[in-house]
């Protein structure tokens, strides 16, 4: 029987951090051993927000397939792609608008945050508001079974499900509807116990080094009622901890002991944290290394990730062209125009052509 297909994708807006890992990337690493996987940097999502500055957006790209492969996304079993190198999307996102009522859009919850939160950039764009268009066309180029993503992603997927029935209620059936594949996420604090984003600053990064991972641990927030070497901890407070959940898990009984008994200073402890990080980061390190010594060797990722993705998007499109009367190429036009001439001219088309 055939795998079902999954298909997700991010925004290239910087270097990959530990939240994002534990939160997305290790979650599509063992999917891959389950399902057809299609993994999209959405780089035409990106521009949605940042058109005014599009500089970054090269380098981003190749960060994020970087830390993609180094990770174990793995081009032999997954097709690892670039949206806007299938063009396709592009058409199927303008088709798929003409079936959207804007109401939709509007009352997106991403949506309105964003207009809400974003002071600094002006968001009131077409653009802007048809992110989800151009995601349900992302998805459903590929016919995905199912979708991995997290909480926020969730009314986007709601949308594409919506737009899918209506299309197949017109048109029959064109496409599945999408299953949301929710991932569990572990709550993992930023180093200064905020949420973690690039833009507060308190990020563990991927690609950081060893002696850089272990300055940033160093630094973080541990129980502020605990000043003193002899007194008790509370782990339950501690970003540290939560930490330790995730990257150490077989010594948390340990350590919650220790803590709460003072047998453990915090210095220690966010030593032994520091080496458990550094611990899940070596490969991923080596692999980077490997990756940018090597570039033809990425050049071929990419290009058969994209060669890939572009014919079964383009299978998708001939479906869909077919289904709306839209041409699929001008064979047919040409065809139906020599008898259709005859019959409404009344004469011999050779014969008009010489007057
Ligand atoms: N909106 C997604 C995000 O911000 C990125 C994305 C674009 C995506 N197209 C997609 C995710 C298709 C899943 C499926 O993370
Ligand atoms: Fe946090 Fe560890 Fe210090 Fe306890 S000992 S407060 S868990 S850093």
């Amino acid at each position: 029987m055939a795998r079902k297909r999954i298909l997700s994708g991010n925004r290239p807006s910087g270097l990959l951090h530990l939240g994002n890992y534990v939160g997305a990337l290790q979650n599509w690493v063992n999917l891959q051993d389950e399902y057809e996987c299609f993994f999209m940097i959405a780089d035409w999502h990106a521009l949605t927000s940042e058109y005014i500055d599009t500089s970054e957006i090269e380098g981003n790209i190749r960060e994020m397939l970087l830390d993609w492969l180094s990770v174990g996304l793995d081009p032999e079993r997954s097709t690892i792609f670039i949206q806007s190198q299938v063009k396709q999307h592009a058409e199927l996102a303008l088709m798929l608008g003409m079936f959207t009522p804007l109401p939709w859009l509007e009352r997106c919850p991403t949506y309105k945050e964003q207009i809400m939160e974003i002071a600094n950039r002006d968001l009131s764009t077409y653009g802007f508001l048809g992110y989800p268009v151009l995601q349900a066309a992302d998805i459903v180029i590929y016919r995905a079974d199912a979708v991995p993503v997290g909480e926020d992603q969730v009314p986007h997927l709601e949308f594409t499900r919506e737009v899918v029935r209506r299309i197949n209620h017109i048109y029959g059936k064109l496409f599945p509807e999408p299953q949301t594949l929710l991932s569990r996420v572990p709550k993992l604090p930023g180093t200064d116990g905020r949420k973690m984003s690039k833009s507060y600053n308190n990020c563990i990064y991927l690609s950081d080094d060893a002696e850089t991972v272990r300055k940033k641990v160093n630094k973080m927030v541990t129980d502020p009622a605990r000043v003193r070497r002899t007194d008790k901890g509370h782990p339950e407070v501690c970003s540290v901890f939560s930490y330790h959940r995730v990257f150490n898990a077989d010594q948390v009984p340990t350590i919650e002991r220790q803590c709460r008994n003072a047998e453990i200073g915090c210095t220690d402890c966010k030593q032994n944290l520091a080496s458990a990080i550094n611990h899940l980061l070596d490969p991923f390190r080596r692999k980077r290394q490997e990756l940018q010594v090597n570039p033809e060797y990425v050049r071929e990722v990419i290009e058969k990730g994209n060669a890939h993705a572009r014919e079964v998007a383009e299978e998708t499109m001939r479906d869909v062209r077919a289904a709306l009367h839209l041409l699929n190429n001008i064979d047919t036009l040409i065809e139906s125009l020599g008898p259709a001439a005859k019959k409404s001219a009344g004469v011999n088309p050779k014969q008009r052509n010489r007057s």
